[in-house]
């Protein structure tokens, strides 16, 4: 389903933290959500799973306002791979990525086939099924990273946002990832750091700078040498890519 984000702010206190943020995410789209640290973007992908209440304005999935949907609803259709997401107790990464299915399973309904299925699918597609019986907390940063990406497509989830999912992971690793999410054919906002990342995998790009919507666009429209210097500060040079035909960011040092 598409997500639709109209005119939506968050405060914490009397800091206006996400301020009159509108976008609009087409079914089966990857979106990706850029901007320096505390720009927001952590606090505007709660606000679409309604992990936080927005102080005013609607999110929707498809046509419907998910403040009028039940917990239950909302945590069948989105999932969430978190930034820092840790999981405490002494579980396998089977039991991990087993959690993603609780949200389809009434009270009473047993642990399916079905299930089963969904789950080892899941693992195998993030390069983790040889480690399935492996306890959590053994596994190094970028292994946890991807049993969460895992948990989430377990959840088979309509709507799949991730706040930095390739924070840890090894290149191949980042590639592999991003690729798959944009393969799904889920609706996906993933909040990035890597503006070549974003560039070569992200249908539209949105920029966040002191929680206000600075840019949208496709990563060609977006990812100006200007923008990047307003916003990041930094001096870039920006081209196309021979390899991929998306835009090729290069750092110029000492601006
Ligand atoms: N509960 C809170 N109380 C006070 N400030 C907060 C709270 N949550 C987030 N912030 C602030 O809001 C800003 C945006 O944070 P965040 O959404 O995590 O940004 P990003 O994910 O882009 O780095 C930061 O300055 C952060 O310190
Ligand atoms: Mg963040």
């Amino acid at each position: 389903m598409s997500i639709t984000v109209d005119d939506v702010s968050y405060a914490a206190g009397n800091t206006l933290i996400v301020n009159g943020v509108s976008l609009t995410v087409e079914k089966g789209k990857v979106l990706g959500l850029l901007g320096p640290n505390g720009s927001g973007k952590s606090s505007l992908l709660r606000l679409i799973c309604r992990l936080r209440k927005v102080r005013g304005g609607i999110v929707r999935l498809g046509d419907t306002d998910i403040s009028a949907m039940a917990r239950s609803e909302l945590a069948r259709r989105v999932a969430f791979v978190e930034q820092q997401a840790t999981t405490e107790t002494q579980l396998t990464v089977l039991d991990v990525v087993s959690l993603g299915r609780t949200p389809h399973r009434g009270v009473l309904s047993q642990w399916g086939a079905g299930d089963d299925a969904t789950v080892h699918e899941a693992l195998a597609r993030v390069g983790m099924a040889s480690r399935a019986s492996q306890l959590w907390q053994t596994l190094s940063g970028g292994e946890r990273q991807r049993v969460h990406v895992a948990r989430a497509l377990a959840q088979s989830p309509s709507e799949l946002l991730l706040d930095e999912p390739t924070n840890h992971l090894d290149i191949q690793h980042q590639l592999e990832i991003l690729g798959l999410i944009s393969r799904l054919g889920t609706t996906c906002i993933i909040a990035l750091h890597d503006l070549n990342l974003a560039a070569m995998f992200c249908d539209h790009l949105a920029v966040l700078q002191r929680g206000e919507i600075v840019a949208t666009g496709t990563p060609q429209e977006v990812l100006t040498e200007s923008l990047i210097g307003s916003v990041f500060g930094v001096r870039a040079h920006v081209e196309t890519s021979p390899i991929h035909g998306r835009c090729n960011i290069q750092y110029i040092l000492g601006g």
